[in-house]
């Protein structure tokens, strides 16, 4: 996507030096820094600290890691122990998108046909470069699936702005390029549809005012930050036509965990008929599980990301606290919304309904290794 003329994506890898770089996410929208992953334990504080994230984006964070294992110790490279310590290592960086160990997990096995160490080296980085790309088509195609539903409601309002409700960062930030909740309101941008975006902050660390807020602006998107409180309020009033979201891992059956609060806006959603969709590529399905409020490991971080809030302030970004130094706080990184609450999955092959028969349907080749709840 382009940022003020450029083309930027959140992820790359040097052509001179070799070296992957990304966004320091951490810093946006008031700074716009640029980071290098020299190791494996730089890829780790990267994705653990958020300077990458959002579930696609840490799935090719964590492919490109296998290849960057490889490369920072060509004494073991060919070491097959050591290659997989490295990426169990990068697999417990989050534990609750499904793409990290779907990215690892593909490079790895890949890697691990070649017993050559630059034979290795290659197989690794082509194998993360072709999982980059696939990303950046697939999010490109969910604008495209998307696209209709957003089309339909501006026809049915003759045109008047079609509000979207979305929470959290599901953009390109979160991904490679268009994002998944928010390609198709690129989609429908480019295709001179009139929306409006009321954005959830998406307490605590604002992925929403600080990073969807920037990234619909840089792209001319008509937008409004909200607290992620205000969601119920503007349903009843007819303020919201459609929400979508992303998801960081939904299962075959169509529980979906995103970003803590996201349960509470389709309850209100459902309570108040409007659509709730969520935005997905295939890589984000855990095809092992059905029942996610009882098999999604949820993130619970560091309760100083609630205790203190970060802004600009004198041109330095700065952190404050809020609540009483002596109290406690609680992080809860993410929540699991139930199937029934969801209307539909907009994904690389098309759109479903949540249900299971629905979901395989559209993804006949996606195998369950074991059965779980
Ligand atoms: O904690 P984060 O910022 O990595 O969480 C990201 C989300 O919850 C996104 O909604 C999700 O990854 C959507 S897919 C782009």
């Amino acid at each position: 996507m382009k940022v003020d003329g450029k083309d930027m994506r959140p992820i790359w890898v040097d052509a001179a030096s070799e070296m992957v770089q990304v966004i320091d996410q951490r810093f946006l929208p008031h700074k716009l820094i640029i980071k290098s992953l020299n190791s494996v334990d730089d890829t780790i504080h990267a994705i653990k600290e958020m300077v990458v994230r959002g579930a696609p984006l840490i799935g090719a964070a964590g492919a490109l890691g296998v290849y960057i294992s490889l490369v920072q110790e060509n004494n073991k490279g060919a070491d097959n122990d050591y290659l997989i310590s490295e990426c169990r290592r990068l697999k417990d960086a989050r534990p609750t998108a499904m793409n990290l160990f779907w990215g690892v997990d593909r490079v790895l096995s890949v890697a691990l046909t070649h017993e050559n160490y630059g034979a290795r080296v290659k197989a690794a980085l082509d194998e993360a470069f072709k999982i980059v790309e696939e990303e950046a088509v697939n999010c490109q195609k969910i604008g495209e699936y998307g696209l209709p539903i957003i089309e339909e409601i501006s026809k049915r309002k003759k045109g008047e702005p079609v509000n979207i409700l979305t929470h959290c960062n599901a953009g390109w930030l979160a991904c490679i390029e268009y994002g998944t909740a928010m390609a198709p309101m690129y989609t429908a941008v480019d295709n001179h549809i009139d929306i409006h975006v009321w954005v959830d902050e998406t307490r605590p660390l604002n992925q929403g005012s600080r990073l969807t807020a920037w990234e619909l602006g840089k792209h001319g998107v008509r937008h409004t930050v909200i607290t992620d409180n205000a969601g119920g309020h503007i349903m009843q009033h007819g303020m919201v036509d459609i929400v979508i979201v992303g998801t960081d891992r939904t299962t075959r059956a169509g529980d979906v965990a995103n970003k803590i609060g996201t349960y509470l806006k389709a309850l209100a959603a459902k309570d108040n008929n409007i659509p709730f969709y969520v935005a997905l590529p295939s890589s984000t399905f855990d095809w092992d599980i059905t029942d996610g409020i009882a098999n999604i490991p949820i993130e619970e971080r560091d309760p100083d990301e609630i205790r203190y809030i970060q802004g600009l302030c004198n041109g330095k970004v700065e952190k404050v606290l809020v609540p009483p130094e002596t109290s406690n706080a609680a992080n809860h990184a993410f929540d699991v919304t139930p199937a029934r609450l969801v209307t539909g999955f907009i994904t690389e092959r098309g759109v479903c309904r949540a249900t299971e028969s629905d979901i395989m349907s559209l993804f006949p080749d996606k195998k369950s290794g074991k059965k779980t709840g």
